[in-house]
């Protein structure tokens, strides 16, 4: 048996490796081991929780306010001690935040390879999204096993002279995730979403990257308020992420707004509910750019750019940044213009056909020679899971 160890640490990371675990432990050559560092806390709990992980190192190193260098210190601290002790085989890592790098750092430094998972995505500004494009470019620096989750991600890392031999494209574990989730059907678990099952629209809102951080994020805020004054029918939805850095800046504008209505981080089931049961999006979140295409709802990026262009040339995501009236404009757009909205509306998977895991997998284990090199991920006719989970 080869040993995986599996390392993440935040919700997105959780989420998207949630099937790559399942998969490993179905395999007959593979020994996964779940590490996490514990960069988030709550938000990668409840995920664990849903897919029935338990870790088998938690290494529990969210401090509050907590800066880059902590979380990659305590991050290589942590990880130094449980490579010695499980002598690895390989090494996954997932995606590009903090947690990602330090783990791809600590794992070259005990010469165990590494493979990523979400590995290729670019917007080309070094800076930005910061850290997120730096973390990913060293990452890659890192990495023996790249799987590019897309042809255009495949296409980015060739650019930057990696050979094609290394790379698999396998979609994004994401929609497996989402699919999953849809399928099981299971009952809400925040009470608080039952105002949604009454609402005529609905209007999704999720704002946390660090580039929005400030007065980005307070003018998204006061663009908020003004929509849901001038639309008192719509039901705006704000699952508010834990950082207090958002929670301070995003929240007051809203506070005492009757069609607000502001929510705990969401469990994964209930937010692909809410998703799948709002008019349209609007969001600063990677994997949402990623799921809502999905579900066939038009989204709106509260960014300047996307390292996520397949979407945004689908016609189902737009990027509008966050300035006040821009956004203001875009939404109404799309709730006063019937012929606006449908033209956004249709259903797109470019990021994947729910076998992502299993390309995954199979590119796993033939790197250690146990099968055949999978056939790369291309992007199939649209299914809409709105439909199906209707
Ligand atoms: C991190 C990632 C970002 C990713 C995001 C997903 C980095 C540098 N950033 O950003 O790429 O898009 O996760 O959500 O890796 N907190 C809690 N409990 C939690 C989670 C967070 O209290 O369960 C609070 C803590 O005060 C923490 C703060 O949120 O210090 C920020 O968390 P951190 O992981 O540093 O950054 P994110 O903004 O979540
Ligand atoms: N998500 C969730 N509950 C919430 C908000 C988001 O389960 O309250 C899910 C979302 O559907 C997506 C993932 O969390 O799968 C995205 O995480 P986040 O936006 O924190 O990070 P990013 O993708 O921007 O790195």
């Amino acid at each position: 048996m080869r040993t995986v160890l599996v390392v993440y640490g935040t919700r997105p990371e959780a989420i998207k490796l949630a099937p790559v675990v399942a998969g490993l432990a179905a395999s007959a050559g593979l020994r996964p081991v779940v590490v996490v560092t514990g960069q988030h806390r709550a938000m990668l709990d409840q995920v664990n929780s849903l897919f029935g992980i338990t870790p088998a190192h938690d290494l529990d190193i969210l401090r509050e306010r907590q800066d880059l260098t902590g979380v990659t210190t305590r991050s290589l601290q942590g990880l130094v001690r449980v490579l010695d002790a499980e002598q690895p085989d390989l090494v996954v890592v997932q995606g590009d935040t903090t947690t990602s790098f330090a783990a791809a750092l600590a794992a070259s430094y005990a010469q165990a390879p590494v493979a990523h998972v979400e590995a290729g995505l670019r917007t080309g500004a070094r800076y930005d999204p910061f850290p997120e494009e730096l973390n990913r470019r060293l990452t890659s620096a890192l990495t023996t096993l790249h799987l590019a989750p897309t042809p255009t991600s495949r296409e980015n890392l060739l650019a930057e002279g990696i050979d094609p031999a290394e790379v698999v494209v396998t979609g994004n574990t994401v929609i497996d995730a989402l699919l999953d989730v849809v399928s099981r059907d299971l009952p809400l678990q925040d009470p608080a979403l039952r105002r949604v099952e009454g609402a005529e629209r609905v209007v999704l809102v999720t704002s946390h990257r660090r580039e929005s951080w400030g007065e980005p994020m307070a003018r998204t805020g006061r663009a908020l308020a003004r929509l849901a004054r001038a639309f008192p029918d719509v039901l705006y939805v704000l699952p508010a992420h834990l950082n207090p850095a958002v929670r301070e800046v995003l929240l007051p504008p809203v506070r005492g707004l009757a069609n607000v209505l502001v929510t705990e981080p969401l469990g994964y089931s209930d937010m692909a509910r809410l998703m799948a049961a709002s008019t349209l999006v609007v969001t600063d979140s990677g994997g949402v750019q990623e799921e809502a295409p999905s579900l066939g709802k038009p989204v709106l990026v509260l960014r300047e750019t996307t390292e996520r262009p397949e979407a945004v040339l689908a016609g189902t995501v737009r990027l509008v940044g966050t300035d006040e009236d821009v956004v203001v404009e875009e939404v109404t757009r799309l709730l006063v213009d019937p012929d606006a909205h449908a033209q956004m509306a249709h259903a797109v998977n470019p990021y994947g056909d729910g076998q992502a895991a299993r390309r995954v997998v199979g590119a796993i284990e033939h790197l250690f020679g146990l099968g055949p090199r999978p056939t790369d991920f291309t992007p199939a006719p649209a299914r809409d899971l709105a439909a199906e989970l209707a």
